[in-house]
């Protein structure tokens, strides 16, 4: 079988088993979706998400310094111009979510001040080690596959929970509702750049255990969702 032919192979396989992982199908992921819920409750999950979103760039950048080829920094452009923002920091992924916070009735001091949880610190300190002095094809498995392939099917129970439990418009909830539709195309971006990079069973190997790696963080984080929301642990 050509290398090429086997990393698309591995990328669908893999795929298939992230669709399937615990973290995508979480239970504070699918209550999160069908409960009602009092505002206090996702505005503390909000508030725990933020750290993750706001720290995301960092991993990128990290990620693409480090990759020796030439063209990966050709292949994640759209990416960075859509974490970014494009032609305005305005839309960037970061002012986006502040937008949904502060539809919430958060403000800024709400979010500089709220104390992280456990699990939400390991995540970030997981994946900024890992994308700064980790294995690169590791690093590469948890941005790519490990983030954007998962994050459309998370963000989906997301979405459905916050539709039916505020009066938020399209425009509040545009992170969510945006990301749906992107990272599936961020995720075919990782997935050329690792078919470039990846093409031995041993280096996709790595990237599947990066993905894996980060999974498993992102269940733990919503665990700590779970326990900040509905005021117990699983
Ligand atoms: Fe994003
Ligand atoms: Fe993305």
């Amino acid at each position: 079988m050509s290398s090429l032919l086997a990393t698309t192979d591995f990328l669908d396989e893999l795929e298939r088993h992230i669709a399937q992982h615990p973290a995508v199908r979480h239970p504070f992921l699918q209550r999160f979706s069908r409960e009602r819920l009092a505002l206090h409750r996702i505005q503390s999950y909000g508030l725990q998400h933020y750290q993750l979103v706001k720290v995301f760039l960092t991993y990128m950048t990290n990620l693409v310094a480090r990759i020796p080829d030439s063209s990966a920094a050709t292949i994640l452009r759209g990416v960075f111009e859509d974490e970014f923002g494009q032609y305005t920091v305005f839309r960037s992924h970061v002012h986006l979510y502040q937008n949904f916070l502060r539809a919430l009735g958060l403000q800024d001091e709400d979010w500089g001040r709220i104390q992280w949880r456990e699990e939400t610190r390991n995540f970030v300190s997981g994946h900024l080690k890992l994308t700064q002095d980790g294995d690169v094809l590791m690093a590469l498995g948890a941005i790519g596959p490990g983030h954007e392939y998962s994050i459309p099917l998370m963000f989906d129970y997301l979405l459905k929970g916050l539709r039916h439990n505020t009066a938020l418009s399209d425009r509040e909830l545009e992170y969510f509702a945006m990301h749906i539709e992107e990272d599936k195309d961020h995720a075919v971006a990782f997935r050329r750049l690792i078919a470039e990079v990846a093409q031995t069973a041993m280096a996709r190997d790595r990237v599947r255990q990066g993905a894996l790696f980060s999974l498993e963080l992102r269940r733990r984080f919503w665990d700590g969702c779970h326990a900040a929301v509905f005021g117990r642990s699983l």
